[in-house]
C-alpha cells in the first residue's frame, strides 16, 4: 500500500450557523458543531483509506470559544497518523470576521476511525505521511493519544501503554 501524505486526506467543509442550530444563547450548539466534525473527519479518513470508515472513539474537544448565529464556519480535518486500521484524524475549526474577512481559530478536535471491510471487520490502511512541522508535531504526539483513548476505553491496560508511562517515568 502506498504512503499518502497529510495534505492528500484534507477535507474543507465550510457552512453558516443557521438558528435551528443554536443555543439559547444564540451559539452554536455543541452537538451540531460534533455531527459537523465527526463529518468532516469522516471525509478524511475515507480519502486517506479509500475504504468504508466508523468513528471509533472522540478523543479530544475543546470548545474554546463559543461561535454565534450567523457565523461563517470552516473545519478543515487531515489524518494526523495512520496505525493498523485506525486513523487519527485532527481538527481545526474557524470562523470568519464578516467585515475584515480574518480567520479566528475556534476550536479544535480529534476523532479516530477505522478502516472496514463490507461487513464491519477492520482493515489494513496506508501509512501517513507528515510533511509540515505542525504535521509531525501531531503525528509523534498521535500514538500516545492512541494509547490513552485505549486505555480510558477498557481496551488496553495502563501498564502495557509505552508512550503514557514514558511520559510519568
Ligand atoms: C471501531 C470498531 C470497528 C473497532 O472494532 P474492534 O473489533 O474493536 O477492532 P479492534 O480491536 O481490532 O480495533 C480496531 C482498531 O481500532 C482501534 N480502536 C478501537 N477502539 C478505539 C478507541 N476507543 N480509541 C482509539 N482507537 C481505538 C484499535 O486500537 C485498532 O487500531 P489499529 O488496528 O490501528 O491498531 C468497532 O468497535 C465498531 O464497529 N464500533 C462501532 C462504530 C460505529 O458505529 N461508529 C458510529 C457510532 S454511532
Amino acid at each position: 500500500m502506498e504512503p499518502r501524505t497529510a495534505f492528500q486526506s484534507k477535507t474543507v467543509m465550510t457552512d453558516l450557523v443557521l438558528p435551528s442550530e443554536t443555543n439559547p444563547l444564540n451559539n452554536l450548539f455543541g452537538g451540531e458543531l460534533l455531527a459537523r466534525m465527526d463529518r468532516a473527519a469522516s471525509i478524511a479518513a475515507r480519502r486517506h483509506s479509500r475504504r468504508i470508515v466508523v468513528t471509533a472513539a472522540v478523543n479530544h474537544v475543546a470548545f474554546n470559544r463559543s461561535i454565534p448565529l450567523g457565523s461563517v464556519v470552516t473545519i478543515e480535518a487531515k489524518v494526523s497518523r495512520s496505525f493498523s486500521s485506525s486513523m487519527e484524524v485532527y481538527l481545526d475549526v474557524w470562523i470568519e470576521d464578516r467585515e475584515s474577512g480574518e480567520c479566528i481559530k475556534a476550536n479544535e478536535a480529534i476523532y479516530t476511525f477505522v478502516a472496514v471491510d463490507e461487513t464491519g471487520r477492520p482493515v489494513k490502511v496506508p501509512e501517513l505521511v507528515a510533511e509540515t512541522s505542525l504535521e509531525i508535531e501531531r503525528f509523534d504526539a498521535a500514538l500516545r493519544r492512541k494509547q490513552l483513548s485505549l486505555v480510558l476505553a477498557g481496551k488496553m491496560k495502563a501498564i502495557d501503554a509505552t508512550e503514557l508511562k514514558a511520559l510519568f517515568l
